[in-house]
C-alpha cells in the first residue's frame, strides 16, 4: 500500500514537470495542442481545445498558432493538415492510427463510384486524405444527419462506417449504399453487456453512440455523437449513467458533472490507438518538431473541399 502510494506520487511529480514543460515548448513553438476526448486524462488536462472530430477540424482553422500538435488519430492530424496547409501539425506518435479509416480505399470507393454513377459520397471524417480525395462531403458523427440532407442527390454512397450508416439511414429518405467498415472498439460492445449494466445498475440511464452495433443502438435511452452524449448527460437530471462510447470521455463527463456517476458499459471500450500517445511523446515532438503530417499537395487539394463544404453545413 505504501510502495503503491510511493509510485502514485513519482508519477504525479514526474507528470507535473512533463506539463510544465509543455507549457514552456509552446510558448516558444507559437504552438496550440488539440485532443480528443478519448484521449488519456493527463493529455486532456493540458490541451487548449478538447473536443470531438468536428470542433477539433474547426480548431486546426481558426487558430493562429503556427504549429498545431494534434493529440488524437492520424486521420485527424491529415483534416487539420488539409485545412490548414501552412501550419505545422505534429503528431505524438504516428502509430496512432483509425483501423475504420483503414478499412476502406480509393480503388475499393472508385469501383462503388462507378456501379452508382449517380450517386454523391459521403465519408465520415475518420478516412484517409486519398479517400477524401475522391469525397463529396465529409461528416462526423454530430453532424451525418444534417450533411446527409443538405447533398444534392437522392442516392448517398456513404464510407466507412456501416453501424452510423444504419442509424442514419433511419433518418433520411435518400438510398443509402452503405460500406462495411466499423470501429473495433465501440463495435465490441454486445446486447449482453448492457443488459449486465443495466441489472447492477438499475437506475442509470444508458447513453450510447452510434458507431456501437444497430442492436446496441436500439437499445440506448440517448443516442448521440460524443459530444451530444457529454451535454446531454451534463443537462439531464438523471444521477447516474451507463455510457456506450469510448473511456477517455469520462474525463469531461466528471469533470461537468463531478456528483453524478458514470460507468462504462465495458471495459474494453478503449481505443488503443487513442492511448498511445502521452506526455512525454508530446514533449518529444514539440522539441524535435516531428513527427509532422504530410499530405501530398495534389491530394490535399483535392481533399480540401470535401471538409470545407462539412464545415459549412449548418
Ligand atoms: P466523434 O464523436 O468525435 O465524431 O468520434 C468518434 C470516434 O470514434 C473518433 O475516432
Ligand atoms: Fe477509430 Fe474507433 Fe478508435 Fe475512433 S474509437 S479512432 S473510430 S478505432
Amino acid at each position: 500500500m505504501y510502495l503503491e502510494a510511493l509510485a502514485l506520487e513519482k508519477k504525479a511529480e514526474q507528470n507535473r514537470e512533463l506539463k510544465e514543460r509543455i507549457l514552456q515548448l509552446k510558448k516558444e513553438r507559437n504552438a496550440i495542442i488539440l485532443a480528443h476526448y478519448y484521449q488519456r486524462d493527463e493529455i486532456q488536462e493540458i490541451a487548449d481545445f478538447r473536443g470531438d472530430s468536428f470542433l477539433l477540424a474547426q480548431k486546426a482553422v481558426s487558430t493562429d498558432a503556427d504549429v498545431i500538435v494534434f493529440c488524437g488519430v492520424h486521420f485527424m492530424g491529415e483534416s487539420a493538415k488539409i485545412l490548414a496547409p501552412h501550419k505545422t501539425v505534429l503528431i505524438p506518435d504516428e502509430r496512432a492510427g483509425c483501423p475504420m479509416a483503414d478499412m476502406v480505399n480509393v480503388d475499393g470507393l472508385r469501383a462503388l463510384k462507378k456501379l452508382h454513377p449517380k450517386a454523391k459520397v459521403v465519408a465520415y471524417i475518420n478516412t484517409s486524405a486519398d479517400v477524401k480525395s475522391e469525397t463529396d462531403i465529409c461528416c462526423t458523427s454530430a453532424n451525418a444527419i444534417k450533411v446527409i440532407e443538405s447533398v444534392d442527390s437522392d442516392e448517398i454512397i456513404w464510407v466507412p462506417d456501416k453501424n452510423l450508416g444504419d442509424y442514419v439511414s433511419k433518418f433520411t429518405k435518400k438510398k443509402m449504399i452503405i460500406w462495411e467498415g466499423y470501429c473495433n472498439t465501440h463495435d465490441m460492445l454486445t446486447i449482453k453487456d448492457v443488459e449486465e449494466m443495466r441489472a447492477m445498475h438499475p437506475n442509470a440511464q444508458f447513453v450510447v453512440h452510434p458507431e456501437c452495433r444497430p442492436e446496441v443502438v436500439k437499445m440506448g435511452d440517448f443516442i448521440g455523437s460524443t459530444t451530444g452524449i457529454i451535454k446531454y448527460c451534463k443537462e439531464s437530471d438523471c444521477q447516474e449513467f451507463i455510457v456506450g462510447t469510448e473511456d477517455g470521455t469520462g474525463y469531461q463527463l466528471r469533470l461537468d458533472s463531478p456528483h453524478k456517476k458514470f460507468h462504462f458499459a465495458t471495459k474494453y471500450l478503449v481505443c488503443p490507438n487513442m492511448k498511445v500517445n502521452n506526455l512525454k511523446k508530446v514533449v518529444k515532438c514539440l522539441e524535435t518538431m516531428s513527427p509532422q503530417i504530410y499530405v501530398p499537395p495534389h491530394i490535399a487539394d483535392l481533399a480540401r473541399s470535401s471538409l470545407e463544404r462539412m464545415l459549412l453545413v449548418k
